[in-house]
């Protein structure tokens, strides 16, 4: 009995803890609405301007450490052309895509270090990644000066503010008949919109595609990834199959004799 109240005891706060913080995270999920990408694998040279935008806009705070520069050339390049294109440290062919920043320098500066993306499309999905990279805007109350659709008070600026330019958002009462509408839970109905107040270098439609291809590119990184592991666990499981056999004949060489 005691000890279940310990347990207890033990357990409450924890309970509350995980609580607190569903709670919020649950309400911001009901909000989310996906926009929906399409992905296509064998698209080399959408698979390509992915990668040129990945290393050019990414690879500054994100490192790919499972992903080695010479895969790419499954995207159809040439190892110069990766070189020549895609690598700007000097680093080797074979290599894994690091990221120059330190992780203590991201902790300092950003308050948490950017996360690796070599597997980010498999734990965040495709429709998500697109949502959210096209999902910034202006917010003066947040330490970037940013927010996120998705991705609230994020710590990662808007990488792309020059190509996709500025949004704010703008949250008005729905209005029916000259009059705001209800809730019906004792507050007005609003509608969420975001509106441009300086164009980027590139028009909406320009920029989606910028976004699908990278999207693509992050779907890919994972794959390779994938197919590695999937060979590591059959290696495993063959591992394990012979240790099984081994120690059954161990077993039976041990008793021969006794019985
Ligand atoms: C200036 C540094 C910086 C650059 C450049 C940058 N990011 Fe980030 N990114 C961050 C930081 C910091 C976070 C952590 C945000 C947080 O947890 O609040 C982050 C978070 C993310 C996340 C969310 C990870 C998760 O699931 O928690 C994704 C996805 C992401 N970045 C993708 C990208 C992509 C794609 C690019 C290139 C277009 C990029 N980032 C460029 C700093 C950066």
């Amino acid at each position: 009995m005691t000890k279940n109240r310990i347990a207890l005891a033990l357990a409450a706060p924890f309970a509350a803890a995980v609580l607190a913080l569903a709670g919020p995270a649950h309400a911001a999920e009901t909000e989310l609405k996906l926009e929906k990408v399409e992905i296509d694998l064998a698209d080399l040279p959408r698979l390509q301007s992915g990668a040129r935008t990945f290393v050019n806009y990414c690879l500054g705070c994100h490192g790919a450490e499972l992903v080695r520069y010479n895969t790419l050339v499954q995207l159809g390049l040439t190892e110069q052309q990766v070189k020549d294109n895609l690598m700007f440290t000097a680093e080797k062919i074979g290599g894994y895509m690091r990221t120059a920043m330190r992780p203590a320098d991201g902790k300092e500066w950003f308050g948490v270090a950017p996360p690796d993306l070599s597997v980010i499309a498999r734990a965040r999905g495709a429709d998500w990644l697109y949502t959210y990279l096209r999902g910034f805007y202006r917010d003066p109350s947040t330490v970037t000066g940013w927010n996120n659709t998705v991705f609230p008070t994020v710590a990662m600026p808007n990488v792309f503010e020059h190509l996709q330019g500025d949004r704010v958002r703008k949250e008005e009462p729905v209005m029916r008949d000259g009059k705001e509408v209800g809730d019906g839970h004792g507050g007005v109905l609003t509608r969420v919109t975001f509106e441009t107040i300086r164009p980027g270098s590139q028009t909406p439609v320009e920029f989606d595609r910028t976004v699908r291809d990278l999207v693509n590119f992050l779907v890919w990184m994972g794959e390779p990834v994938q197919d590695q592991r999937k060979q590591i666990g059959f290696f495993a499981l063959l591992a394990i199959g012979v240790l099984i056999v081994l120690s059954y004949l161990l077993y039976k060489e041990y008793w021969k004799d006794v019985h």
